[in-house]
C-alpha cells in the first residue's frame, strides 16, 4: 500500500439481504472505481461474500469479512477459516472488533492467532483496538490499546503490523454519534505507530493506522485530513451507499 493514500473500510455489521446487498454494490462500483488514490474495502457478514466477489472482482474495492476462526480447519461448528475467506476473494478481515470481544469474551490471545492467520493467508487484518469510556475518563487508555497490541508483539514480533490496518475504535464513540475529537484521534493513531514503530526500532512498511466510531461526511475531513490518520472504518455511514460514496470522495480528495 502506498504511504501516502488513505483506506475508507465498510463495516456492514448485520445488516443487508441479497437483493439491498446487489443494489448497493451496484452503486459504489459505479461510483468508486476510479478513485485516484484511495483504497476502499467492505464487510460483509460470510453469506454475502459470494455476492461481493461476484459483483465486485475486477474493481478497484476490495471486500472481506468481519471474523475469522482461530484454526485453520477441523471441527469447528459454526466456524469460517481464513483458507476459506481467501477462496471467496477475501481482501480484509475485521478482527477482534469490540462488538465481538465483548459479546463472545474474545481473549487478545485469540485476537492475535487471528491476525497471525490472516497475515499468512495473503489478506490484510484490520485490528481494532480502543478503550472504553470508564477506561477514558481513568485516563488509562493508552494502556489499554498498549495491552492489546503487546500480544501480538510478544508472540510474534512488530513486523507482523507489515502492510496492516489498524483501526483506532474506541468503544464509546461507536455507535453513539459522538465521534472522536480531531485531538483525541491524532493523539491516540499517534500513540498506536509509535509503540510498535518503537518496539521494532524502526517504521513499519505500509502500516496504516485508521479512526473509527462515528464517521460521517460532515466529520471526515477533519479527520481524514490529520496526517496521523490514514482513513476510516465506517459502521453506519457504510449502510447508505450515497453516505459512503461521499465519505469515501472526502477521503480521495485530501
Ligand atoms: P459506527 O460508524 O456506526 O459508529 O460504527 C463504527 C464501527 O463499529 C465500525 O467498525
Amino acid at each position: 500500500m502506498n504511504d501516502n493514500n488513505k483506506i475508507v473500510i465498510g463495516n456492514l455489521k448485520m445488516y443487508g439481504s441479497r437483493a439491498s446487498n446487489q443494489e448497493h454494490l451496484g452503486l459504489l462500483k459505479k461510483d468508486l472505481n476510479n478513485l485516484k488514490k484511495t483504497h476502499v474495502g467492505l464487510c460483509f457478514p460470510y453469506p454475502y461474500l459470494f455476492q461481493a466477489q461476484s459483483v465486485l472482482e475486477g474493481t478497484q474495492l476490495g471486500w472481506g469479512s468481519q471474523n475469522v476462526a482461530k484454526s485453520d480447519n477441523g471441527p469447528f461448528t459454526g466456524e469460517v477459516s481464513a483458507s476459506m475467506l481467501q477462496d471467496f476473494g477475501c481482501k480484509y478481515v475485521i478482527v477482534g472488533h469490540s462488538e465481538r470481544s465483548t459479546a463472545y469474551c474474545e481473549s487478545n490471545e485469540n485476537i492475535a492467532t487471528k491476525f497471525k492467520g490472516v497475515v499468512d493467508h495473503g489478506m490484510t487484518p484490520v485490528l481494532c483496538v480502543g478503550e472504553t469510556l470508564i477506561e477514558r475518563e481513568a485516563g488509562i487508555m493508552e494502556r489499554v490499546v498498549s495491552g492489546q497490541l503487546e500480544t501480538i508483539i510478544n508472540n510474534y514480533g512488530p513486523q507482523l503490523f507489515k502492510n496492516t490496518v489498524i483501526a483506532y475504535e474506541p468503544i464509546w464513540a461507536i455507535g453513539s454519534d459522538l465521534a472522536a475529537s480531531p485531538e483525541q484521534a491524532n493523539a491516540m493513531c499517534t500513540f498506536i505507530r509509535e509503540f510498535i514503530e518503537g518496539a521494532n526500532n524502526a517504521k513499519i512498511e505500509g502500516l496504516k493506522i485508521i479512526y473509527g466510531g462515528s464517521v460521517n461526511s460532515e466529520n471526515a475531513l477533519q479527520l481524514f485530513v490529520l496526517e496521523t490518520v490514514d482513513g476510516g472504518l465506517v459502521g453506519r455511514g457504510s449502510l447508505k451507499p450515497e453516505e459512503f460514496i461521499k465519505i469515501c470522495k472526502i477521503a480521495d480528495q485530501i
